[in-house]
């Protein structure tokens, strides 16, 4: 579903060159939840804003649903951006002045698509995700893990091939927290959905199939869970110590 072949970005301050992502490969699968976690100015959100295609990157390939995004001209980003991946993002980044679910219908409406069709789906989300009750509401009258809730709603709408989501969790309460991850596990295993999320946070990594761990630019190790969630998480713990 989305694959890096040698990744490699570096940041020019002045005359010197930073290497920031220093060859990353690696593969997600489709309907796998996969964190990135690794110690501040490791890369993560560089690498994430390379696979969204906001920044430009120097040398390697990035294959979204086995297509090359790589050296895409800006309007057929933009389209990639609208159909092939959703985003969540930690200030979720909802429009104050429409409901729920006209939030949650956003990306289609960018998409040009049919109104009717367009409803069906988000009210088959709203109730997937618990927020029929509140879907005409506006965002300012609605909680924290409500918001993350219609944001991930939001980013499912379109079918995308991957879901990106930067530090999901990081404004919120623990409560709202868990409530994003049961969104997440949610999307994926009654959706199918591919999520790949960048995060601090190891409880929130602990629910995920697997983790990369970024050090200095590079991949320094990954982990797959295959024991239950609390060993997966004492072990996540004890690899980011190091
Ligand atoms: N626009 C930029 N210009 C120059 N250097 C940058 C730029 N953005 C990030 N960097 C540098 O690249 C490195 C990686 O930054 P990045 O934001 O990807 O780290 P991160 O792993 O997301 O960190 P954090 O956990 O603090 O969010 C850091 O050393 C940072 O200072
Ligand atoms: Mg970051």
């Amino acid at each position: 579903m989305l694959k890096l072949r040698n990744l490699y970005k570096s940041y020019k301050t002045g005359s010197v060159n930073y290497d920031v992502l220093k060859n990353i490969s690696f593969e997600v699968k489709k309907g796998e939840f996969v964190a990135v976690m690794g110690p501040s100015g490791s890369g993560k959100t560089t690498l994430l804003n390379s696979i969204s295609c906001f920044i430009p990157f120097e040398k390697g390939e990035i294959l979204l649903g086995g297509e090359n995004i790589s050296g895409l001209n800006e309007e057929k980003l933009a389209d990639i951006r609208n159909q092939k991946l959703g985003f969540v993002f930690q200030d979720f980044m909802l429009l104050d002045g429409l409901s729920v679910i006209e939030n949650i219908c956003l990306p289609q409406i960018i998409a040009d698509k049919d109104v009717l069709k367009m409803e069906v789906l988000a009210n088959k989300l709203c109730n997937t995700f618990g927020i029929s009750h509140i879907k005409d509401k506006y965002p300012a009258e609605i909680s924290g893990g409500e918001k993350q809730r219609t944001a991930v709603a939001r980013a499912l709408i379109n079918q995308p091939y991957v879901i990106l989501a930067d530090e999901p969790t990081g404004n919120l309460d623990s409560k709202s927290a868990r409530a994003v991850i049961d969104s997440f596990v949610q999307a994926k295993s009654e959706l199918e959905a591919t999520v790949f999320m960048v995060t601090h946070d190891s409880f929130a990594a602990s629910f995920c199939d697997r983790v990369i761990v970024l050090k200095d630019g590079e991949v320094y190790t990954e982990l797959t869970r295959s024991e239950n969630r609390v060993k997966f998480m004492d072990k996540l713990l004890d690899t980011l110590k190091n």
